[in-house]
């Protein structure tokens, strides 16, 4: 692997939050043959310890072994991204998917909304957002840009999410499931090159702005990932319930600030 290389993949896991990476079973042996050998190995196989403080007593040791797919190739396409992922079972949400659901709308956008993952009716249609969440979330895209005056629908926004698999029980997506599948959603965003990006929900805006900051703390203001700027607001799964109708006032709100942004 190239300097640039290893600077990319270590900027990819800096980008996710993970702090410290380790060779996959190194063996004690000296820094200097560890650096040597690192030189040497596979690009694809690295284990990340992922902030094992936050996690569940059950979940540890946390040893995760993560095989990253090759980086980006310039000129990324979506086209070419659907290819490499294939019938992908990099990781265990696989096993639990009716079919993967890779993303919705226009290519050619200049907003991408990013939510967590499949949910049952996403899992069963293929198609991200088509639940109740994403009539909410139709609903919020089309009625706010109606009543402010820009002709925006939802076809014309691009929709994905972090992990392409329904996770089982729609439980949220563990730290090694987002490291791999986010790969992609990187990718993703890279060959679109939208103007803004709204990250629904803390999956999102953990995925790509890393960090422990919640929703509430990051929603309202802008961003960046990569430098395309990026708006944090609720997940509309969130808003269905009935107490939060505050955070549906700021909701709205945010996606006033993305859409005068990215379409004025
Ligand atoms: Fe592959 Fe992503 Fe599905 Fe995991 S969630 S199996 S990485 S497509
Ligand atoms: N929730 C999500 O995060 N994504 C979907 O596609 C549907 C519900």
């Amino acid at each position: 692997m190239s300097p640039h290389e290893l600077r990319q993949r270590l900027e990819y896991f800096r980008d996710l939050g993970v702090k410290d990476l380790y060779r996959r079973s190194a063996p004690p042996v000296s820094r200097s043959a560890v650096v040597a050998d690192a030189a040497e190995q596979s690009p694809i196989a690295v284990t990340a310890p992922v902030a094992v403080a936050e996690l569940p007593a059950e979940m540890k040791p946390i040893n995760i072994d993560i095989a990253i797919p090759g980086m980006a190739p310039e000129d990324d396409t979506l086209e070419r991204i659907r290819e490499d992922i294939g019938d992908c079972t990099r990781c265990k949400l696989h096993k639990g998917r009716n079919q993967l659901v890779f993303g919705v709308g226009n290519p050619a956008t200049k907003l991408v909304f990013v939510g967590e993952g499949p949910g049952a009716d996403e899992d069963e249609q293929g198609i991200p957002f088509v639940g109740r969440a994403g009539q909410l979330l139709t609903q919020m895209i089309e009625g706010t840009s109606a009543k402010e005056g820009i002709p925006v629908k939802r076809a014309d926004v691009y929709i994905c999410n972090v992990v392409k698999c329904r996770p089982p029980e729609n439980r949220t997506p563990e730290p090694d499931e987002m490291a791999i599948c986010g790969q992609f959603l990187f990718r993703q965003i890279s060959a679109i090159k939208p103007k803004a990006v709204c990250a629904l929900g803390s999956t999102a805006a953990k995925a790509l702005l890393g960090g422990k900051d919640g929703v509430t703390k990051l929603r309202g203001k802008w961003h960046t990932w990569r430098d395309i700027p990026l708006m944090v607001t609720y997940h509309p799964s969130y808003l269905l319930r009935p107490y939060n109708q505050d955070a549906k006032r700021e909701a709205w709100e945010d996606l006033k600030k993305v859409l005068h942004f990215v379409y004025d």
